[in-house]
């Protein structure tokens, strides 16, 4: 008799390996909060678990929004507005609106402030079955208050059944007080790494290498930093232009390079090589309605894996459906239903550097997303709505 603590049953699987890797009729059991078993139902060893019928409901790795900046201040719905009457996102951060308009707002923010904020924002993804959620800090750029935006996503992580990664985005602009002296902000930046670390704050450390924020050189020192405390990097990379982005973050082995709309075919080959993910924004593309798109064929002709992200934040994605993530980066980009959702599983925690989740397989972390929907192109095929019937988290309901 199998030792299985609960098992799932009447329900149809994409385990994500090899493709969608679609079993219908399937079962998965769980033992110790790990995947132990999942395949047909017919092959289901023995067991006395109890059993949860899904009712015909698909089954997928509960899903992993791997680029957010879900913690922040305030909202721009005031620069929104200014674009629809004309001005562009780069002009806007120009004159000290965008980025820095959040970083002032969340200046002025308690802990406990950003966290009741950002609550009703990563309900809203856990609703459509995430439960591995990236957060960025980046709108504080001065030590107390990149500390307290990271103190907040990790707390988020105790208020809900979701796991958290952290990203250190000191590097995210440059703060008004430091205007004309940005590599000074930079090295301020790189020595922020250690003591964050120290606290368990950081997983990963970000950087935006862009012309309106750093340059490639500045990004290097920041990473050189994080490589020094031992933390992988990610990078927001050739969004606006092409700055070498995709090639610098490969030579760092970033984890993944992230927006990538101007990365050049050589930078995205230098990517696959380093094993970097290639995590895509659709929702950024579509809100600023940059009109060049990631060069999608350049990603499958180098091998990249592809993730999607929200990118959820105040400025440029404010993105509150990973779902719809899904439709946009089909639609947008014309990526398969298949790639999208690797895109939002396997691919997604390969660009948190987890791989102990995004796939059906024994020894992965019993993270499920249960959903009401006849095949799993619906996940990609609806705009809004939500087909979430359940969520489990290390093995149990949530
Ligand atoms: O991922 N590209 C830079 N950072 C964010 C935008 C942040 C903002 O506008 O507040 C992004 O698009
Ligand atoms: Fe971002």
């Amino acid at each position: 008799m199998a030792e299985f603590d609960r098992v799932w049953v009447n329900a149809h699987l994409c385990t994500m390996q090899d493709g969608l890797g679609v079993v219908r009729d399937g079962a998965v059991a769980a033992r110790d909060g790990r995947i132990a078993w999942a395949g047909p139902r017919g092959e289901l060893p023995a067991t006395e678990a109890p059993r949860t019928d899904c009712g015909g409901a698909w089954i997928l790795p509960g899903l992993i929004d791997c680029h957010t900046h879900l913690v922040f201040g305030g909202n721009r719905a005031g620069e929104f507005e200014r674009r629809l009457a004309g001005a562009t996102y780069e002009e806007i951060a120009r004159e000290g609106g965008g980025i820095l308009s959040t970083v002032r707002a969340t200046r002025a923010a308690s802990e406990d402030a950003l966290i009741a904020s950002a609550l009703p924002r990563l309900d809203g993804l856990l609703a459509e079955g995430v439960t591995t959620i990236e957060v960025k800090s980046g709108y504080g750029l001065e030590f107390e208050a990149e500390r307290r935006m990271l103190r907040a996503a990790r707390a988020l992580g105790r208020e809900r059944a979701v796991s958290v990664a952290t990203s250190f985005l000191g590097a995210h602009a440059v703060p008004p007080e430091y205007r004309g002296r940005q590599g000074e902000y930079a090295a301020l930046v790189a020595g922020m790494i250690a003591p964050l670390a120290e606290e368990g704050l950081v997983d990963a450390v970000d950087a935006f290498c862009e012309r309106i924020a750093f340059t490639p050189a500045e990004t290097a020192a920041v990473f050189q930093a994080a490589r020094e405390c031992g933390l992988p990097v990610k990078l927001h990379a050739d969004q606006l232009s092409d700055l070498g982005g995709a090639a610098l973050a490969a030579r760092f082995g970033a984890l993944s390079a992230d927006h990538l709309e101007h990365a050049s075919a050589e930078g995205l080959a230098a990517m696959a090589a380093a094993g970097s993910v290639a995590v895509l924004l659709p929702g950024a593309t579509y809100f600023i309605r940059e009109e060049r798109h990631p060069d999608i064929a350049a990603m499958r002709a180098a091998g990249l894996r592809m993730a999607i992200a929200t990118d959820m934040n105040p400025g440029s994605s404010p993105a509150r459906s990973l779902l719809l993530m899904l439709n946009m980066a089909c639609t947008l980009y014309r990526l398969t239903v298949e790639e999208a959702l690797l895109g939002v599983t396997r691919h997604a925690a390969a660009a948190l550097g987890l791989a102990d989740r995004g796939m059906l397989a024994p020894g992965m972390r019993c993270d499920l997303a249960l959903y009401r929907i006849d095949a799993p192109a619906e996940l990609c095929y609806w705009l809004g709505g939500n087909p979430c019937a359940g969520r489990v988290v290390a093995g149990r309901d949530a």
